[in-house]
């Protein structure tokens, strides 16, 4: 018994010196356990008197080789951990990898500048749904089906009375459904014509305003334009209104800004004039007002729109509106802050 007891040291004993690794350790100790039981199975074959001196063998022998093994996996677990720390060592001194930044886009600039500006006279965003129905594009807008307007905006229709919106304008009537006066509001957002050229897209932006309380005249409308040209463009950009014509407005107004390339002298940019058309509108038709169960008598108001890209071209003198839709970075990165 002994020298089996003995032959399992010497072979545990140098496996074990041998063993690199946690997990090689945890099953060298689960074969020593199954041997020492074989061992132990032998204690049948003694006598009475022999068995508690062998007993006392096997105990210390168990209790000597489990210090061992908690010896070295002690050593192992320290090389182990030396090798994961070297495996892992980041060498601090290698320069970092550049991330590269995006920029925002020159229409979203143009919208946050616009929003600025006018959030700082008091003007609240609301934005509608891109998908309209036939009224709030139209007939409330008192563009009726029958009316010669519509004409002028080439409409994709989804359904018979539902389309996607051609003018932020529908915005006007879902603000004034469930404000009452006074309103300030202005309402950006895409809208959609079947029109395709340098000059025009068929998903473009607009920014559309809507003033309503008592007395507001067309002074205000000419004065607050006035203010948004001077931080917009240059603090010499003058503001002209011309007689037009929409639905919703009357009077209704073109408005055109001092071409800020020759200061009003005359240039290409604005074909010798002096001036570039850049907004319509005007004043709040009575009939839209009704629409919406605003009392005309008692109130009135102002409501302008314009196409964001148009201004972006005119600020950053882009001759293309296709060339703010193909989102080549080298156009873009120019717009990087
Ligand atoms: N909705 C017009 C368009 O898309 C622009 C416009 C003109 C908006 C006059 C207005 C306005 O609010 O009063 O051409």
């Amino acid at each position: 018994m002994k020298e089996k007891i003995e032959a399992l040291r010497i072979e545990i004993e140098s496996a074990m010196e041998n063993t690199q690794t946690s997990r090689a350790l945890y099953e060298l100790k689960l074969k020593f356990q199954a041997e020492l039981k074989v061992v132990m199975s032998g204690m049948r074959d003694l006598s009475k008197e022999e068995r508690p001196a062998f007993g006392k063998l096997v105990n210390e022998f168990k209790q000597g080789m489990e210090e061992k093994f908690e010896a070295r996996a002690v050593v192992v677990k320290q090389k182990e951990m030396e090798e994961k720390y070297a495996s892992e060592r980041i060498d601090i001194t290698m320069p970092g990898k550049t991330v590269k930044k995006g920029a925002l886009h020159p229409i979203t600039l143009v919208k946050n500048e616009l929003i600025d500006i006018f959030s700082g006279m008091g003007f609240k965003v609301f934005e509608g749904p891109e998908i309209e129905t036939d009224y709030y594009n139209f007939t409330a807008l008192n563009t009726p089906k029958d009316h010669p307007a519509r004409d002028m905006q080439d409409t994709f229709y989804i359904a018979e009375n539902l389309l996607l919106r051609t003018q932020t304008s529908a915005g006007q009537i879902r603000v004034m459904e469930k404000t009452k006066p006074p309103i300030k509001i202005l309402s950006p957002g895409r809208v959609f014509r079947s029109d395709d050229d340098a000059t025009h897209s068929p998903m473009f932006h607009q920014m559309e305003g809507l003033v309503v309380d008592k007395g507001i005249t067309l002074c205000d409308l000419q004065g607050m334009l006035g203010e948004f040209a001077k931080r917009m463009f240059t603090s010499s950009t003058k503001v002209r209104l011309r007689p037009s014509y929409f639905p919703f407005t009357e009077p209704s107004v073109e408005v055109d800004l001092s071409c800020s390339e020759c200061g009003g002298k005359g240039c290409r940019l604005c074909k010798g004039t002096g001036w570039i058309e850049v907004l319509g509108a005007g004043m709040v038709n009575r009939h839209v007002l009704e629409n919406c169960g605003v009392d005309p008598d008692e109130y009135t108001g102002f409501a302008f729109g314009m196409g964001i890209e148009r201004i972006a071209m005119l600020k950053y003198g882009i001759n293309n509106i296709k060339t703010l839709f193909e989102n080549d970075t080298r156009f873009l990165k120019q717009f990087e802050e």
